[in-house]
């Protein structure tokens, strides 16, 4: 049984190459990240008003969130709703990180994610192979006591070329220009709860500005193999 923890910023890869890992080494997958978004969804589907904090707190406690664990078809199941797409749209990527520097939202998200980490990590009905856990706090906060942490880093140009290519379906100048203000903007509104931009100590970093996704893969699997 084995914990990987995976941590990185928009555009590093770091969901393809957590799923690919996870697929390799037979184990399950959970994308924090998405449960962040879940939970912004959640706060704009029963009216919670995003400047409320205790009341995003009180929603989040009572969201019915189901996440799939399995890296070749991980499902977000919201109050029975397939939300995988709907959580991916622009009005909740710019508005996922007010839900998510609010600190007992994190707190609860720290909560759940430990809560499936542990199960995958427990002989039984469904766990005991291990997981890959990615997101922006795995490595520091949610697992600091995982098997093998990463940090998966590449330059601003190629997280923006990536982004670009994954929200626009094109990496041409006009539609990296729109991609860089949504990337910068979250990543400064995410600044408080981001120190994963410098690796802690016993965090091992993978640059991927240069690599494609196979050799990305490899470099993370080198420092599981260690
Ligand atoms: O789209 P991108 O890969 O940048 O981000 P994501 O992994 O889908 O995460 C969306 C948002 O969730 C981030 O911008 C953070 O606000 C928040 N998040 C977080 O605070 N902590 C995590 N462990 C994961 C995500």
């Amino acid at each position: 049984m084995v914990t990987i923890a995976v941590d990185g910023p928009s555009g590093s890869g770091k969901s393809s190459v957590s799923k690919a890992v996870a697929g390799r080494l037979g184990l399950a997958y959970l994308d924090t990240g998405a449960m962040y978004r879940a939970a912004t969804l959640w706060c704009v589907r029963t009216d919670v008003a995003l400047d409320d904090a205790d009341a995003v707190a009180r929603a989040v406690r009572e969201m019915p969130l189901e996440m799939g664990v399995d890296p070749a078809a991980p499902g977000v199941v919201l109050d029975g709703d397939d939300v995988a797409a709907a959580i991916r749209t622009t009005e909740v990527s710019s508005a996922v990180s007010q839900v998510a520097t609010n600190l007992e939202v994190r707190a609860e998200m720290k909560r759940r994610q430990r809560a499936v980490i542990d199960a995958e990590n427990t002989d039984g009905f469904s766990g005991g192979r291990g997981i890959v856990a990615e997101g922006r706090d795995i490595t520091t906060v949610v697992a600091p006591d995982a098997d093998a942490r990463v940090l998966l880093t590449a330059s601003e140009e190629a997280r923006l070329r990536r982004r670009s290519l994954e929200v626009h379906g094109a990496a041409d100048a006009a539609a990296v220009d729109a991609t860089r203000d949504q990337v910068l903007r979250r990543d400064r509104d995410d600044s408080t709860v981001s120190q994963f931009l410098t690796a802690a100590d016993g965090v091992v970093t993978v640059d991927s500005s240069e690599l494609d996704l196979d050799q990305t893969v490899a470099a993370v699997l080198s420092v599981v193999d260690r």
